[in-house]
């Protein structure tokens, strides 16, 4: 199972702080944002992983994690020469991916407790999509997801509805089979000029193929200037992903 970890993007939505800082690179609680979805990563078994990002900010990206081997993690870049879309982004995987299922996680989301048990029937099954849902209070500030009676698969998706079907948030953990990228190639661009995964989604939803677990823990998307505070606050207000440990320990003396 590979990983894959989108760090790309313009992030508008957080400028000034985001001019000239990547915002995965920008703190969450005592760590750099792009090590939480590593360490969930980990956390799953999913050493294998992919960190993709734009050509300005990889050199940073390759100082802050190199390897990967401090914590545990066999990390491989590449580059997305423009903002083309989140599922243009999962396209460049291509080759990384192989014949193999993967996951894929939105870097700027962030997960205050362990995804293992949210991703564990993608993980058996390893067919179709899989999306990790998260129940929320106001279901219009969000992707909205409707369910089968049987509660085995996606029936619906709506971008930010007004009368939301469900209160089951569509957050930004995925996991897919190998067709995905062909899929992605037959996707066409939405009206943002963007080839989103949304769209990818929603080819595996009239399969009947797209299914899903709810997690239970806290989930933010840490894109807004609000949202990105209350993701710090809950990172400090808990303990650190035990995998990330080893970032504190001092290098050794030359
Ligand atoms: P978004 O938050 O949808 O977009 P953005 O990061 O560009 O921010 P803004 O809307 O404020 O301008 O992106 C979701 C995640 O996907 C985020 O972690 C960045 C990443 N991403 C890429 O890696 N490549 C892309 O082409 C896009 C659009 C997003």
């Amino acid at each position: 199972m590979k990983g894959i970890i989108l760090a790309g993007g313009s992030a508008t939505r957080l400028y000034p702080l985001t001019r000239v800082i990547n915002k995965h690179l920008l703190p969450i609680g005592s760590v750099p944002m792009v090590y939480y979805p590593i360490a969930r990563l980990l956390e799953a078994g999913i050493q294998d992983i992919l960190i993709i990002s734009g050509p300005s900010d990889m050199g940073q990206f390759a100082e802050l994690l190199g390897d990967g081997d401090l914590v545990g993690a066999k990390l491989t870049y590449k580059v997305q020469t423009r903002p083309g879309g989140t599922a243009q982004a999962l396209g460049l995987a291509r080759e990384f991916v192989g014949k193999e299922p993967c996951v894929m996680a939105l870097g700027d989301n962030f997960f205050a407790e362990p995804v293992r048990d949210a991703l564990a029937p993608f993980l058996s099954s390893q067919r179709g999509a899989h999306m990790v849902l998260k129940r929320v209070d106001d279901a219009r500030r969000y992707g909205v997801a409707e369910v089968s009676n049987d509660g085995r698969t996606i029936t619906s998706l709506e971008e930010k509805p007004a009368n939301p079907k469900s209160n089951l948030a569509v957050t930004g953990l995925y996991a897919y089979d190998a067709t995905v990228f062909d899929i992605i190639d037959r996707t066409k661009a939405a009206r943002s000029g963007e080839i989103e995964i949304t769209s990818v989604n929603a080819e595996y939803m009239s399969r009947g193929e797209l299914r899903f677990a709810e997690y239970s823990g806290e989930w933010i998307d840490a894109g807004t200037i609000d949202s990105y505070h209350k993701a710090n606050r809950m990172a400090l207000e808990r303990p650190l992903p035990a995998v990330l440990e080893p970032l504190f320990t001092p290098p050794p003396r030359k």
